[in-house]
């Protein structure tokens, strides 16, 4: 069944220049972006977002990293979209990317384990709510330039 799902170009992406490569597989794997928009996270709404690592050891290097610029993100619809966004972006950590799933994105672009360029919702659950996070709630027949 068709899925929507959230994308973040992280910050060390934008900076890096990748958005029109990332962009490139995004189409050739077969998504549709619905939305996108570039903002810039302060500190709450970085600590709202990843609220569930809020107890974690990296999590304020976690919101500085975010906060340090600003942020492309994209609503990403397809069948099977959440699970399959997250196969293309690879493995959490880049170092690990790059040498077991070296044409993923994050293989691509990330650093390490934390500056890992590119985010994908973890489950559909996620996606609904990060979606709505950014953009509200969105229509299901939407698509980008209809409207
Ligand atoms: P993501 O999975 O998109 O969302 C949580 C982020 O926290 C993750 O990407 C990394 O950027 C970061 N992260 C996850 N685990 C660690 C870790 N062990 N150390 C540092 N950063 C991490």
């Amino acid at each position: 069944t068709e899925e929507k799902t959230l994308a973040i170009i992280k910050p060390d992406g934008l900076l890096g220049n990748y958005t029109e490569r990332i962009k490139n597989v995004i189409m050739d794997s077969g998504f549709s972006i619905l939305r996108e928009t570039i903002t810039q996270l302060d500190e709450e709404r970085a600590s709202t977002f990843y609220a569930e690592h809020s107890s974690k050891s990296f999590f304020s290097s976690l919101i500085k990293y975010m906060t340090s610029g600003p942020v492309l993100v994209i609503v990403l619809q397809k069948k099977n979209a959440v699970a399959d966004w997250r196969t293309v972006i690879g493995p959490t950590d880049a170092v690990k990317a790059k040498v077991t799933h070296p044409n993923s994105i994050r293989a691509m672009c990330g650093l390490d384990l934390e500056k890992n360029c590119v985010h994908g919702s973890d489950s559909l659950q996620s996606a609904q709510r990060e979606i709505s996070f950014f953009f509200g709630e969105i229509s299901s027949g939407e698509l980008v330039g209809m409207h």
